[in-house]
């Protein structure tokens, strides 16, 4: 199965299917993202929040996987905002990954009530950190409409993606048109509702029909709608049928009928990124 890529503002590519790692536990991740490799994924997204940036290290050191072959993105976790910290941060990054630079690296959420509403110094972090070869692409996580109108007003470089949560219960859609408005193409978290998609009638009655099981009529939504996604699995089964996604396409009725499931804020399953304000310890 060959993964279509996306070609980002800057040239690059990005497989438009990857492998999230959120709550994979550190002890767990290196065989968890061996097994998905060994399922065909080539597209890596680890953070450093999520404390599991050492296993997936560990399994790419392991896999005799070619470099080229692989797009490998972390994000800057919130309490490294300040530039002195993100530098420092970023290349402990690539000591844990053990890797010379990554493919890409987003800001993991604009927290605009830290900082005193600084979040464009962190930007120039990112841009910098780009410029000494850390990171091929730069991007941005949670941000809303007016934090990336202002990151590229005040620095004039726009993100390659803003990765946002969107699925059937929250298309998330002034986020999506404002980042396609810029060019920024959206990856979509939680893509499957963390597992929600399968409980869903209109869904399940399109996967009957269609011969395949919800979660993957939610991801071939996404991929029809032109956006990036990395559902999670600690399960080999589930990880191969995530990957199941190129034999078979939605009619645009099915697609129309995904999309209205939308319950606007009420379908949001994490947190409001205009007052997400968490700091690690
Ligand atoms: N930037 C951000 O702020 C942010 C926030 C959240 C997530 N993310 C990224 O997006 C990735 C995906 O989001 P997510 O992990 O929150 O949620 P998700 O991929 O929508 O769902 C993962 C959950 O669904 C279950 N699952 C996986 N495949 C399934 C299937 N085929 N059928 C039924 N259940 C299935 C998993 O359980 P098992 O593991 O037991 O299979 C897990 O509990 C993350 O790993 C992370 O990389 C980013």
């Amino acid at each position: 199965m060959t993964v279509p890529t996306i070609t980002l503002n800057d040239q690059t590519t990005i497989p438009q299917l990857g492998f999230g790692v959120f709550q994979v536990p550190p002890e767990e991740t290196a065989a968890t993202v061996s097994k998905a490799f060994e399922a065909g994924y080539r597209h890596i997204d680890t953070a450093q929040m999520y404390g599991n940036e050492q296993g997936v290290g560990d399994a790419i050191a392991a896999s005799g996987i070619a470099r080229d072959e692989l797009y490998v993105t972390t994000k800057l976790n919130n309490g490294f905002h300040r530039p002195d910290d993100a530098a420092r941060e970023l290349a402990r990054s690539l000591e844990k990954l053990q890797l010379d630079h990554v493919d890409l690296v987003l800001i993991h959420w604009p927290l605009p009530t830290r900082y005193d509403g600084d979040y464009v110094s962190t930007w120039r972090a990112l841009i910098d950190f780009q410029k000494t070869g850390g990171a091929t692409s730069i991007g941005v996580s949670n941000f809303q409409p007016e934090h990336l109108d202002r990151v590229i007003e005040e620095t004039g470089v726009v993100p390659v993606v803003n990765q946002i949560e969107v699925h059937p219960f929250f298309n998330n859609q002034a986020a999506r048109a404002a980042s396609a408005g810029h060019d920024i193409v959206v990856e979509a978290w939680s893509p499957i509702a963390k597992g929600a998609v399968n409980d869903d009638s209109t869904i399940k009655g399109i996967a009957a029909k269609v011969e395949r099981t919800p979660a993957q009529v939610a991801l071939r939504w996404h991929l029809q709608r032109g956006d990036i996604v990395f559902p999670k699995s600690m399960r080999a089964e589930r990880m191969a049928e995530n990957f199941a996604l190129f034999d078979f396409e939605l009619s645009g009725e099915d697609m129309a009928e995904i999309t209205s499931l939308d319950r606007g804020e009420d379908g949001r399953l994490g947190p409001n990124p205009d007052a997400f304000d968490y700091i690690p310890n």
